[in-house]
């Protein structure tokens, strides 16, 4: 039993939680606890994770927006008390609805264990069934009912962060462009914001992506990325891959690349499409945020490191020259050093020839922002410098690699001195060469003299154009 509060409680007795409702508080949150102290712990935390979603508390249960039942399963006819409780519940449920409002209840704590869903079978006003410690995952479950709805959640989080935007600054016009057809994510991983801010996965029609490609083509773009927080989530006609066949066969669109892509939605047919479609580039942002299985399960991943290592042989088996770029963050909640170590492990597995790295922030009404074990800020400053070193490393010896090949680049625009031009390989890396204007547009066929840490430098091969 947890030391807290030190309240006297008899099963059933509402729990008078901290009692202010917060300012902005747009919705009401009443939270029944039954049992021992650890259940008063765990309907404060409940409270707390809810705030930041516009919940604050009401005693009322028929003023309730969200009626969490937090049980407890230690007293003989525990159970049968909770769904009596259900069944008052699901009449003011049913006045709500006929008020033209909406009430959403949830079964947490201990019942919610030894029922699971049998609850929602004898009871179906109850829309969610949450275990114990499980309370962490209210936002996502909250979220997840609401958009089963068809609702928003209007959450308290900023309408835009630097995360829930998708590298903007690359290329707004010219010959390379973004085409965005997919949004939203489902994946709930506890650090993120993006499920909430940008709702379900959804995609667009192929058609409509077709058409739009069709028409940057005939404008002169001979390069799409792909755009979606969960792009290989596709799920139009064909998925991704289908898709990514499709748009090949549009002439003029020599090149097609994608981002950002889940490791948990790479399938064989993407996978194949890598080795089978030449417009397809060999460039993959494959996001792995961590290499400690521990801290991969507390962030909701879906995968494992060992997991993430055996998909990168099998895309490395059917396209050997495949760049592959990741995100990593550093310092989530409860990261002890051997986890961060089993980052760099990882890091050293893979080769990186790209990676994009963040110190874990809190985000309130995330999952994670409850959790306890916040690592300092200087200790993260420290691992996010070590990771940053060896995956500048790992950039600086694929681009030295390069040195000596020849690569199709498609120019893009002006380099920084005067005849020069700057394009992309197919590796993504910017790549100079004395060049005309005229080459902008085309892929040219370009030998690499040297290599720095953020791009190439070469010269015209024949003056050839290749593509
Ligand atoms: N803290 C740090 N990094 C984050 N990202 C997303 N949310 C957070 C957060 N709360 C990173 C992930 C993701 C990338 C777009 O931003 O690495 O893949
Ligand atoms: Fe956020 Fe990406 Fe995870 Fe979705 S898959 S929750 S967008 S980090």
């Amino acid at each position: 039993m947890l030391p807290l509060g030190g309240r006297n409680l008899r099963a059933g007795t509402l729990t008078p939680i901290t009692p202010a409702m917060s300012a902005h508080a747009r919705k009401r949150l009443y939270i029944k606890t039954y049992g021992c102290q650890m259940n008063v712990y765990d309907s404060e935390r409940m409270a707390d994770v809810l705030a930041p979603l516009g919940y604050g508390l009401t005693e009322r249960p028929a003023d309730a927006d969200l009626v969490v039942l937090n049980t407890c399963h230690i007293r003989e006819k525990a159970t049968e008390k909770v769904y009596s409780e259900l069944g008052q519940l699901k009449r003011l449920k049913e006045a709500r609805a006929a008020a033209g409002g909406e009430m959403t209840i949830a079964v947490a704590g201990c019942v919610a264990q030894a029922e699971g869903e049998e609850i929602m079978r004898r009871q179906p006003a109850v829309d969610l069934v949450v275990g114990p410690q499980a309370y962490h995952q209210l936002p996502e479950l909250i979220a997840r009912t609401h958009r089963a709805r068809g609702e928003r959640l209007a959450a308290d989080f900023a309408p835009q962060t630097k995360f829930d935007a998708l590298s903007p600054e690359r290329r707004p016009g010219g010959v390379a462009a973004f085409l965005t057809v997919q949004e939203g994510c489902d994946k709930f991983c506890t650090f993120c914001v993006v499920p909430y801010t940008r709702g379900a996965e959804w995609s667009r029609p192929a058609e409509a992506i077709e058409a739009e490609a069709r028409a940057l083509a005939a404008r002169g773009v001979r390069e799409v990325t792909l755009l979606g927080q969960n792009v290989n989530a596709y799920a139009g006609e064909g998925g991704l891959a289908g898709l990514i066949r499709r748009l090949a066969r549009i002439e003029g669109l020599d090149r097609i690349r994608y981002t950002t892509s889940h490791p948990r939605d790479m399938d064989q047919a993407l996978i194949a499409a890598h080795a089978e479609v030449p417009e397809l580039m060999p460039y993959l942002h494959l996001p792995v945020q961590a290499g400690s299985d521990r801290v991969l399960k507390a962030m909701n991943r879906a995968h494992t490191a060992g997991g993430y290592l055996r998909l990168i042989e099998t895309i490395r088996a059917h396209r050997p020259d495949i760049a592959i770029s990741g995100d990593f963050i550093v310092g989530f909640p409860g990261e002890r050093e051997a986890d961060f170590e089993a980052t760099l492990e990882l890091v050293r597995e893979v080769g990186y020839a790209q990676a994009f790295s963040f110190k874990y922030s809190r985000r309130p009404g995330t999952p994670a922002a409850a959790l306890p074990g916040q690592v300092p800020e200087a200790v993260k400053e420290a691992r996010l410098h070590r990771l940053q070193a060896l995956l500048e490393e790992q950039q600086g010896a694929f681009n030295a690699a390069q040195a000596g090949r020849t690569l199709p680049v498609l120019f893009e625009k002006a380099g920084r001195r005067p005849g020069q031009l700057v394009g992309r390989s197919p590796y993504l890396q910017a790549v100079h060469a004395e060049a005309p204007d005229r080459l902008i547009g085309q892929i040219i066929a370009v030998r690499v003299e040297s290599a720095a840490a953020h791009s190439l430098a070469g010269r015209l091969e024949a003056g050839l154009e290749i593509a």
